[in-house]
C-alpha cells in the first residue's frame, strides 16, 4: 500500500520585515543577510497571531481537500508551544469541527517534530488503511534582538493530510536516522527566545546529514542519480544550499534545491514546518514535471535528531497545489517598519483595537486567568 501526503498547504503572517531594514538598524552589511545567509525577508507576527491561529489557517486548506469524516488522528508538531500540558492540536480540532472520535496530541523534537509526526501518521494509516491523519507543523521562531540569529527568525504553519493512495507524494519506507545529545539550540521553560551555539549547530547539522545520507543510500541501494530533486531543512537558505552541495557536489544544480528555498527566503525559519515549506516551494516552483520522480528530504532537529528520507511524487500532484495563491499571499503581505517589528517583539497582549490582522479568520482575543481565548471572525464564538 502506498502511503504519504494527500494534501499540503501553508500559512504565514500577513506582515514581514525586509532584512535590508533590519541590517540598516543593526549596522550590518545587508549582503551578509541576502548573500551570506541567503535571506531577504522574514515573517513577523502581530499579537493576535500565534502557532494555533497559523495552524488553523493552514489546516483549513487541506481539510477542504479531503473527506474530513475520515480524519481520526491529528498530530500537532511544534517547538514554540503555548502550554506545557494542553495540546495545541485540540484548538485546531475544535475550529475545524473534526469529529470527536479523533486522537489528538502534540509532538516535540525541535525542527524534526513534523517528520516524527509523519512517521506516526504513516504507521497509523498502515494499520488503518481508510483513516486520514491531519499533521500540522507550526512554529514562530524568536531569537533575542541584536543576536546573530535575529536575521533567521520567521514562522509558518504547514498542514498535510496523510493517507493511502496519496495524491501528492508517497513516503518511501527506507530512511537514515541519527540521534546525538548536542547542546546546539534550545529554549528553556519561561524563555521566549531560543538560545543557540550557531557554529556548533551548523557543524552538527552537516555531520548528521553525512551520517543519515550514507545510511539512507546503504538501505535503499540507490545511486545518486536516482534522486531527482532535494529539500533540506532550512534554518536559513544558505544552510540548505551548503547541505545540497555537500551531498550532490557538481550535480547540485540538477536537484532543484534553489526552487525549494524560494518561500523560506521570504518567510525565514519556521522550524517544524521549514522542510515541508521547502517541499511546497519545490512542487510549486520547479518547472520540470516531477510526476514519478524521487525527492530526497533531510530533516534536522537540534538537540539533536536527524533523518534523511524520500518520497515519490504522484501523477496528480499539480492538481492538488495552489502555486498562484501561494505566490500572491506572499506578495500581498504588508512590510512593517523596524519600530513595528520592535513592538511585535515586545510581546504585547492582544487587544480588540489592534489593527493587525491574522492569517485566517481565527485570532487570539485575550489571555485571561492564564487561558487563551480565541475567536473566529466567521462564527463569533470563543
Ligand atoms: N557579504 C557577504 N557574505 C557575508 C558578509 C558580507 N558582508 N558578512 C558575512 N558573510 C557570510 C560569512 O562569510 C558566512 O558565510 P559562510 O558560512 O559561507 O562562511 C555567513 O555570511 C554568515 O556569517 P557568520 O558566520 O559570520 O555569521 P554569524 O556568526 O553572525 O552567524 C548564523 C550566522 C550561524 C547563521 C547565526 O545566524 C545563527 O547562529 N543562527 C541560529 C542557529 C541556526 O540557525 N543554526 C543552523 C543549524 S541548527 C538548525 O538547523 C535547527 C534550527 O532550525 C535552528
Amino acid at each position: 500500500m502506498k502511503i504519504g501526503l494527500d494534501a499540503i498547504a501553508f500559512s504565514t503572517s500577513k506582515y514581514f520585515l525586509k532584512l535590508s531594514e533590519l541590517a540598516a538598524h543593526r549596522g550590518v552589511d545587508y549582503a551578509k543577510y541576502c548573500v551570506g545567509i541567503g535571506q531577504k525577508e522574514m515573517s513577523v507576527f502581530p499579537p493576535k497571531e500565534d502557532i494555533i491561529t497559523l495552524a488553523v489557517s493552514a489546516a483549513e486548506k487541506v481539510v477542504k481537500q479531503t473527506d474530513a469524516e475520515k480524519i481520526d488522528m491529528l498530530i500537532f508538531a511544534t517547538e514554540s508551544s503555548v502550554d506545557l500540558s494542553k495540546s495545541a492540536g485540540i484548538y485546531v480540532h475544535r475550529f475545524l469541527k473534526l469529529k470527536n472520535e479523533c486522537c489528538v496530541f502534540d509532538v516535540k523534537q525541535a525542527c524534526y517534530s513534523m517528520t516524527a509526526a509523519l512517521r506516526i501518521a504513516k504507521n497509523h494509516v498502515q494499520c488503518n488503511p481508510h483513516s486520514k491523519v491531519l499533521v500540522v507543523g507550526s512554529d514562530i521562531v524568536k531569537y533575542s534582538p541584536g543576536s546573530s540569529g535575529e536575521a533567521t527568525q520567521g514562522g509558518s504553519a504547514v498542514a498535510a493530510i496523510v493517507s493511502a493512495d496519496p495524491r501528492i507524494m508517497e513516503i518511501e519506507n527506507f530512511s537514515g536516522i541519527y540521534t546525538s545529545d548536542v547542546m546546539d539550540f534550545w529554549r528553556p521553560i519561561n524563555c521566549n527566545e531560543a538560545l543557540f551555539d550557531g557554529k556548533l549547530s551548523a557543524y552538527n547539522y552537516l555531520k548528521s546529514l553525512g551520517i543519515c545520507f550514507d545510511q539512507y543510500m546503504q538501505k535503499s541501494r540507490l545511486t545518486l542519480h536516482k534522486i531527482d530533486a532535494a529539500c533540506f531543512h532550512a534554518p536559513f537558505c544558505k544552510m540548505a544550499q551548503k547541505a545540497g552541495r555537500q551531498i550532490f557536489a557538481e550535480e547540485y544544480a540538477h536537484k532543484n534545491v534553489d526552487d525549494s528555498l524560494i518561500y523560506n527566503s521570504l518567510i525565514g525559519n519556521s522550524c517544524s514546518s521549514s522542510l515541508f515549506l521547502c517541499l511546497i516551494s519545490l512542487l510549486d516552483n520547479c518547472a520540470k514535471n516531477l510526476s514519478g520522480k524521487r525527492v530526497g528530504l533531510f530533516s534536522y532537529g537540534s538537540g539533536s535528531v536527524a533523518e534523511y528520507f524520500s518520497g515519490i511524487i504522484s501523477d496528480s500532484y499539480r492538481d492538488m497545489l495552489t502555486p498562484r495563491e501561494n505566490a500572491s499571499a506572499l506578495k500581498n503581505r504588508e512590510a512593517v517598519s523596524f519600530e513595528t517589528y520592535e513592538y511585535f517583539c515586545s510581546n504585547p497582549a492582544p487587544t480588540l483595537n489592534q489593527k493587525y490582522e491574522t492569517s485566517g479568520a481565527v485570532y487570539l482575543e485575550k489571555i485571561e486567568n492564564y487561558q487563551r481565548i480565541y475567536k473566529n471572525l466567521e462564527e463569533n464564538f470563543s
